[in-house]
């Protein structure tokens, strides 16, 4: 046995230093500055890294650990086969783990699982053109530890060939690096840092307007403004976080107004009916002034340009309108100008005019990611389908006999978490398989679905029972009734 376990190391070592492209290792926040990596707008990787650093923990062996399953997909990664010649990363020696990826926002069916990111990762993706919103990735060495738990043994920071060096579809190894963990600890203590360590730490003073305009922009996402002050102060001069750092460009009427479109917030929520109810805050005067108005399309596709419903926004910079469109996954609200002549008041014409502001799309499982079936290998989501409220059963491979495990199992729907009584429920067996073209890419589980007759409402629940061997296994948070993170 010890032969052995030297053997495995000695594979793993080996390697790890030699049989890759990676450029090197990035320890601290200062060295973001020297890289492409997230620097020019609209690229999303700072605040991917951002997101990440603030999603995964160290436990108290110092492990950095998961409280998701990106085997799953959940948040959008994706199994990544490191099968480029020659290999991007370390080779992984036999069941040391997989490659996950994180960052495609184009992922083009109707259940992009990238859309659980929150807006602060996606809005530059939806607010701007062409292939450069969708160039950055972050991978992940992930080990399965059983039971839900996952250790992450590294993580790397990567990015596509800009599209129009015809270079293909891979990652560019001269732009690859390791991320040590001193990095994203650095991160996650952002949002406690005093300016004057910044300062002396990074070498870089940050003017109290820059820093309060980045703020403001990025209030609610406590230390991310610091991280792109910091990261972006010295770099690539056509940035625009730069050019504001010197206080140029904020005398430009333009960036003023790209400015205070960052603060405008357009969601899809749900009616107490499962249709879709729109909801606007932070639209500024200069606009309100012009006449703005909401209007749903069926996705961010560009070939969806049809309009499901629209609403004049009546002159209020927040608030709200109930459509009358069922509610599905993929919805998108935009903000454009209402055209107001006498010939739209006569009732002719579209009153949609130029578009200024897209929303995320609404996502299949309002950013809940599944709940685990207390000890079994199986999870438990809620989702929504034409306004009805839907199940899926995410069950694990490895656990073959689930049929016979849970054959007096079944799932019930319930109007809200204080209810005994469900609304209307099926038996986990008689979940029909999920066809999508991109389960492909789940790793190791398979996927099961139910859609109920039931109208999707806020609080609605969806819970697991195991009937003979004892009650409730799993109950998913109550239908958008919970704090996003
Ligand atoms: C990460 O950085 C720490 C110091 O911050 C260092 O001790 C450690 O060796 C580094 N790990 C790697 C893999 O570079
Ligand atoms: C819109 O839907 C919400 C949620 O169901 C409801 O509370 C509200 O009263 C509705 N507003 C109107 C005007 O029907
Ligand atoms: C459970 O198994 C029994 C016999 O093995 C079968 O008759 C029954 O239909 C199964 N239940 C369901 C919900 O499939």
């Amino acid at each position: 046995m010890v032969g052995r376990g030297f053997l495995g190391c000695f594979i793993l070592c080996l390697s790890l230093a030699s049989v890759c492209a990676v450029k090197g290792t990035l320890k601290s926040i200062d060295d973001l500055k020297g890289i492409e990596f997230g620097h020019t707008s609209p690229r999303h990787g700072l605040m991917l890294l951002h997101w990440l650093a603030n999603n995964i923990y160290n436990d108290n062996k110092g492990n950095m650990r998961l409280n998701f399953n990106p085997a799953r997909r959940d948040y959008g990664f994706h199994f990544y086969g490191n099968a480029d010649n020659p290999h991007l990363l370390p080779i992984l020696p036999y069941q040391r783990g997989n490659y996950y990826s994180l960052g495609n926002l184009a992922d083009n069916n109707n259940n992009n699982d990238a859309l659980a990111l929150p807006d602060y990762v996606t809005q530059r993706f939806y607010n701007s053109r062409g292939p450069e919103n969708n160039r950055d990735r972050v991978i992940l060495r992930v080990r399965d530890e059983g039971s839900n738990q996952f250790i992450v043994d590294e993580v790397y920071v990567t990015q596509h060939y800009p599209r129009n060096e015809n270079r293909g579809s891979a990652y560019d190894p001269d732009n690859t690096y390791r991320v040590n963990v001193s990095l994203l600890r650095q991160i996650q203590s952002l949002p406690t840092i005093n300016l004057n360590y910044i300062l002396q730490t990074y070498n870089v003073e940050i003017n109290d307007n820059i820093l309060e305009h980045l703020q403001n922009t990025w209030r609610d996402t406590p230390g991310l403004a610091l991280l792109l002050a910091i990261v972006l102060y010295f770099t690539r001069p056509k940035t625009l976080i730069k050019d504001q750092a010197f206080g140029l460009i904020l005398q430009s009427k333009r960036v003023m107004e790209d400015k205070d479109n960052t603060l405008i917030k357009l969601e899809v929520k749900t009616t107490n009916r499962g249709k879709a109810r729109i909801i606007w805050s932070g639209i500024p005067k200069r606009l309100l002034d012009q006449g703005v108005m909401v209007v749903l399309y069926k996705s961010n596709n560009p070939d969806s340009k049809s309009e499901l419903d629209r609403s004049s926004v009546g002159g209020k910079a927040s608030g709200s309108y109930n459509t009358s469109v069922p509610l599905n996954p993929g919805l998108q609200v935009r903000l454009h100008k209402e055209v107001k002549t006498w010939w739209n008041y006569l009732g002719f014409g579209s009153p949609t005019g130029e578009e200024i502001w897209r929303g995320s799309e609404f996502h299949d499982a309002n950013r809940e990611i599944p709940v685990d079936i207390n000890g079994h290998d199986a999870s438990l989501q809620l989702f929504v389908k034409d306004g009805k409220a839907c199940a899926r059963l995410y069950v694990k491979r490895s656990f073959t006999d689930w049929k016979k495990t849970f054959n007096n199992s079944w799932v019930g729907f319930y109007s809200s978490a204080g209810t005994l009584d469900h609304n209307t429920w099926q038996w986990a067996v008689k979940f029909s398989e999920e066809s999508r073209s991109d389960w492909a890419g789940i790793r190791g589980c398979n996927v099961y679905v139910y859609e109920s007759s039931m109208t999707m409402s806020p609080g609605v629940q969806a819970r697991f029972i195991l009937e003979k061997s004892g009650g409730e296994k799993a109950r998913t948070p109550p239908w958008e009734r919970f704090v996003q993170g």
